[in-house]
Order: structure tokens, then sequence, then C-alpha cells
């Protein structure tokens, strides 16, 4: 079940992110971001009540309206059910409602290309993320190239 996080979601998804990525550094990220309004897509999903599965997508300043999907985590034992795959589909559906035109991510593109993201695609962009693993998927806007920068809270990552 897909929820919008509230304040009191927040220790348990600290404890996801931190199993997750084996430190503290994305707790902190997220909060940064929600802290500097950067925050766009900010979302939880429950099993019986707890917390097992996050995601987060965030502004950045693009040649159009963009967001940055960073970070997604499930708990080790809620993994390979669709749970991160039910967060992303969610928060693409949310962004292209509000008007977003297009999505950068940064990571695995074996597993992001089935979302639409691609890397041929990110190519044209220029990102201190640029590289095999930067990836872009148009929502609604044809252009390709241009300066792309993630949040300010990123830099303190
Ligand atoms: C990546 C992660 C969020 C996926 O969560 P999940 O709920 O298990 O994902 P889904 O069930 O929607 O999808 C599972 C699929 O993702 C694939 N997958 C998981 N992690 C992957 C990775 N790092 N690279 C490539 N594919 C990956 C699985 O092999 C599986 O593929 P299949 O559908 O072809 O069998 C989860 O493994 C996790 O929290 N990992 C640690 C944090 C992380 O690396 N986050 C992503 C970077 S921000």
């Amino acid at each position: 079940m897909i929820e919008d996080r509230t304040e009191n979601h927040d220790t348990a998804i600290h404890h996801v992110l931190r199993a997750a990525f084996d430190g503290d550094g994305e707790s902190q990220l997220v909060d940064d971001l929600r802290d500097d309004g950067d925050a766009l897509v900010d979302r939880i999903w429950t099993d019986a009540g707890r917390v097992v599965g996050y995601v987060m997508f965030s502004r950045m300043a693009a040649p159009f309206r963009a967001a940055a999907l960073a970070p997604v985590a499930v708990d080790a034992a809620f993994r390979q059910k669709g749970i991160a795959d039910a967060l992303i589909r969610d928060g693409i559906k949310s962004l292209t409602r509000a008007g977003c035109q297009g999505l950068f991510v940064l990571g695995d593109p074996g597993y992001y290309q089935r979302f639409g993201f691609d890397v041929d695609a990110a190519k044209g962009f220029t990102s201190p993320y640029s590289g095999p693993y930067f990836q872009f998927l148009a929502i609604e806007t044809d252009i390709r190239k241009g300066r792309v920068d993630y949040a300010p809270a990123f830099a303190r990552l």
C-alpha cells in the first residue's frame, strides 16, 4: 500500500534507508531535500502498517521541468515483490500529472530501463553524474541537451 510520508514515518524510513545503503547518507539526504523544499514525491510502502519501502523524487534545475528519482529502497525481506516497481511507477504518474516534463536517474540501466529511462537519451545533458549510469526519461519535451543539476542537497551526500 502506497502512502504519502508524514513525520511519523521518519524513524522507519531512516531504518529502511540505513539498511539498504549501509550508512546514514541517504537518510540525511532525504531530510535535507525536504528541509530545502526540493522533495516532490515522498512516499512509503507499508505492509501491515510497517514501512518496508520508500521513494523520493526531487526537483532539478534543467531547461524544462525536471525531477530526479533517488533514493528508492525496499527492506531486504520484502524485495522481488514489485514494491519498488509500484513506488516508481506511482511517482512517475504523479509527476506527469503535475506537469513534470522529464526525469533523471543515476543507477543500473538494467533495472531502470523497464520504466523508460534511457542512457542514450541522457547523453546530451551535462551533469556531474553524466556517464554510463545516468539515464533520462522524457515525459513531454523534445529537449535532449543542456545543463542539468540535482538539488543542492545531493552535493552534501
Ligand atoms: C533496488 C531495490 C529498490 C529494488 O526493490 P524491489 O522491490 O525488490 O524491486 P522490484 O520487486 O520492483 O523489482 C525487482 C527487480 O529488480 C532487479 N534489481 C534489483 N536491484 C537491482 C540492481 N541494483 N540492478 C539491477 N537490477 C536490480 C531484480 O533483479 C528484479 O528483477 P526482475 O524483475 O527482472 O526479476 C531494492 O533491491 C533495494 O532497496 N536495494 C538497495 C538500495 C538500492 O540499491 N536502491 C537503488 C539505487 S537508488
